[in-house]
């Protein structure tokens, strides 16, 4: 979809609208705008028909009411794998989704989190080394991605040194898996093995970390049975590492398209109080949000003026509510130190991130180990920086160039 001109144009071209197509992913705040003004609740036709809310108070109604709207399918195209996802928390609805998610919660507690900071710099600082001798390298493939895959996997107690094939994993499922769902499935089905025979070792012998937890930990009395144990593992993995690395990406790419950006982080790089980054982190986790939901319309329902049937799909795209005029000033441009910004990057309500602390962690580690070590970079010349599309969304290769000044 490009930039419509009329209400017509918008309605019929929004009937097209693809959140997979790469096209859209390389530039998609012009087709929010124009969808969030001409048509904001828009209908595609595709994967058997999608609702697509853009506007700030409507995907903040819809994530707040689980009785309309149940997170039983959170992907579209909800066939993509051949059967119902069972991930919880995030698959599931009240009340099974509540206790799941006071299960999980002290795990991911800010204190837990901080507590991971050294480790996370050690990492970051590992990778920089990797390609200190070189004048290029890749800010997402080489560095932005082995972050968060490296602190998740010792997290949930799984061997880090496996990184390359869960980053293969995740493509195959989230970025190639629309393409090639046979090649999807497969993905998937060995995610899941490796991930049995994790939990199998973790069960003959107990480490402590996550996975343990999971195994040990009772709801209502009962232990997870092994679906849901397997499910909580498997969305730990996905959930923690496509997201995280997308931000840390986009926030590094436009920092290699923004000189004064870089200049005012490297300068407050030891301000004790870190007022300049959290703005800033904050500032870029809105406007680069990477993550887009979905929803099941749970009851026939009514919405700007269309009519939502049971059964309908429901596209809950957290980007375009971030980049909403009636919310933030100028939405599109990234303001460093915007003070109002109660952007929904984790989304909102009952499903909100779980691990937004963690991540927060992960992407200022990341960009504060880079600028002190690299504070000068651009775009390779002559080279793209390529997106992926879908409901996650960052830069999967970003050629770089760093300078010395
Ligand atoms: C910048 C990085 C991240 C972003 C933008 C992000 C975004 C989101 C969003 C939008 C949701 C809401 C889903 C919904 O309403 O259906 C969510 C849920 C969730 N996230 Fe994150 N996430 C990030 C990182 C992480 C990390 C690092 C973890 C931990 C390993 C994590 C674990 C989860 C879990 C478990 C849920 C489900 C919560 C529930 O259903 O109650 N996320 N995330």
């Amino acid at each position: 979809m490009g930039t419509p001109t009329t209400t017509a144009t918008v309605t019929e071209k929004a009937a097209h609208f693809d959140h997979l197509d790469t096209e859209f992913a390389a530039d998609p705040g012009p087709v929010w705008k124009a969808m969030r003004s001409e048509c904001p609740m828009a209908k595609s036709t595709l994967y058997d028909g999608f609702w697509v809310p853009t506007r700030y108070d409507d995907i903040n109604e819809i994530a707040h009411d689980h009785e309309r709207f149940s997170s039983a399918r959170v992907a579209i195209p909800a066939d993509l794998l051949g059967q119902e996802l069972n991930l919880p928390p995030i698959t599931s609805d009240p009340p099974y989704h509540t206790n799941f998610r006071r299960m999980l919660l002290p795990t991911f507690s800010p204190k837990n989190m901080k507590a991971w900071e050294p480790t996370t710099y050690d990492i970051a600082n590992e990778l920089i080394d990797a390609f200190s001798d070189r004048d290029e390298f890749d800010g997402a493939r080489e560095y932005a991605q082995n972050i968060p895959i490296t602190v998740i996997a010792r997290m949930l107690g799984v061997d880090e040194n496996d990184r390359d094939i869960f980053t293969s994993w995740l493509r195959r499922l989230l970025e190639l898996g629309p393409a090639d769902r046979e090649d999807a499935q497969k993905a998937f089905i060995e995610l899941s093995e490796y991930l049995s025979d994790n939990i199998q070792r973790h069960r003959a012998e107990p480490t402590g970390d996550i996975m343990t937890i999971l195994i040990d930990t009772e709801i209502d009395g009962e232990r997870l049975d092994d679906s849901s144990l397997l499910g909580a593992c498997q969305l730990l993995l996905i959930a923690g590492i496509d997201t995280t690395w997308s931000s840390i990406g986009s926030s590094i790419h436009h920092l290699a398209k923004n000189s004064e950006h870089r200049r005012i982080l490297v300068d407050a790089l030891d301000e004790p109080d870190g007022k300049v980054w959290y703005a800033a982190m904050e500032e870029f986790l809105r406007v680069f949000a990477p993550v887009t939901m979905a929803r099941r319309v749970a009851q026939d329902t009514e919405m700007r003026g269309q009519c939502l049937r049971e059964g309908d799909q429901l596209l809950l795209p957290f980007p375009a509510a971030n980049r909403d005029p009636a919310k933030f000033a100028n939405p599109d441009e990234v303001i460093l130190d915007r003070q109002e910004n109660r952007h929904y990057a984790f989304g909102v309500g009952r499903h909100r991130c779980l691990g937004s602390h963690l991540a927060r962690m992960e992407l200022e580690v990341a960009l504060r180990a880079l600028l002190r070590r690299v504070p000068d970079f651009s775009v390779a010349e002559g080279t793209t920086v390529r997106y992926s599309g879908g409901q996650i969304r960052g830069p999967r290769e970003m050629p770089l160039t760093k300078h010395t000044t």
